[in-house]
């Protein structure tokens, strides 16, 4: 079984409350080895392209002012199952819905201000570490 890599983020609503101790805490207790990470304020130019995807659709233009609030940590996680594992231990984009003791329950407030991102698929988390790091 070889290692593979997901990129994370911790979102500004986290940074915000001071969380991103407990967050960062969990993610190692959960068996994740943190290659490297970064604090860093995102431009509303790396926001819109981060998250293109979602271009076009009417949560875009709040998602990336929020993105922009304040600095994020971005960090490199590695893991065997690293991005399926991550995914699960984050829980559902809205909070509300999110397995308890997941990272958006424990941490999220709404469907905006989760707390936390992780890479969807091993081609978006190649993008994404790439994007960061
Ligand atoms: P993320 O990319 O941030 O890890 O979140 P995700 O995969 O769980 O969700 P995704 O569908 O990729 O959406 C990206 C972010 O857009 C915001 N969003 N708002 N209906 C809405 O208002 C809505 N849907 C998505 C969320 O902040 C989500 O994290
Ligand atoms: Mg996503």
């Amino acid at each position: 079984m070889t290692a593979e890599q997901t990129l994370a983020l911790i979102k500004p609503d986290a940074m915000e409350k001071k969380l991103q101790g407990k967050i960062i805490d969990d993610i190692l207790n959960a068996g994740f080895t943190i290659k490297t990470m970064k604090m860093l304020q995102l431009s509303k130019e790396k926001a819109r392209k981060f998250y293109a995807v979602h271009q076009g659709k009417e949560f875009y233009a709040p998602l990336v002012a929020f993105m922009t609030s304040g600095p994020v940590i971005a960090l490199l996680l590695e893991k065997v199952n690293a991005i399926e594992d991550y995914r699960n231990l984050m829980g559902k984009t809205d909070p509300a819905e999110a397995v308890k003791g997941s990272l958006r329950e424990k941490y999220g407030e709404s469907t905006r201000r989760n707390a936390v991102h992780g890479s969807d698929s091993p081609e978006n988390a190649k993008k994404e570490i790439a994007f960061f790091f």
